[in-house]
């Protein structure tokens, strides 16, 4: 709610929607995505209808509407990986992990992106987990690779189970 307070304080006065992407910038820098609460939260701070700010965060791909998974999985699809076998490598993590790109597993582990050029073509294809580079992958490859990054414990979950028992 910090986030709205503020841009809703610095906008005071202007249009209703001024201040809009600054907000919604903020909640996802707050949250790593956009919480429907938190948009309808800031629809009712600025005056602006639900419907147009999902319009404004469907529009940009940079918003997410759900959670990030804790870790991320980005599979370059830029020329040179997708030359170089970079689809094969995406089918066999989406087979995997059983997400399609954009999506996180349902445990909210692991998160599939998939990303234009990583800035390192001679090393295609190429998987990048978290800030982790991993050169010339192959599918069989991976459970190498899944073994060196295990899924975090959410620590909240971990709570709660320990606080019902
Ligand atoms: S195309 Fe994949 S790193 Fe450049």
């Amino acid at each position: 709610m910090k986030v709205i307070d503020t841009v809703a304080g610095r906008h005071s006065g202007s249009r209703a929607d001024s201040g809009l992407l600054e907000a919604l910038h903020g909640l996802q820098a707050e949250h790593g995505y956009v919480p429907r609460q938190e948009a309808m939260a800031l629809s009712r701070r600025l005056s602006v209808p639900l419907a147009r700010i999902f319009e404004v965060l469907t529009f940009y791909s940079y918003f997410r509407l759900e959670e990030p998974g804790r870790i991320t999985l980005s599979v370059c699809d830029g020329t040179s990986c997708h030359l170089q076998e970079g689809p094969v490598l995406l089918n066999a993590l989406q087979e995997l992990l059983g997400i399609k790109p954009g999506e996180a597993t349902a445990d909210g582990a692991y998160q599939l992106n998939v990303v234009r050029c990583l800035g390192c073509c001679s090393c295609s294809p190429v998987l990048m987990v978290d800030d982790k580079v991993y050169s010339h992958v192959e599918p069989t490859d991976l459970p190498r690779i899944m073994k060196k990054h295990p899924p975090i414990v959410n620590k909240e979950s971990n709570d709660d189970a320990h606080s019902t028992a």
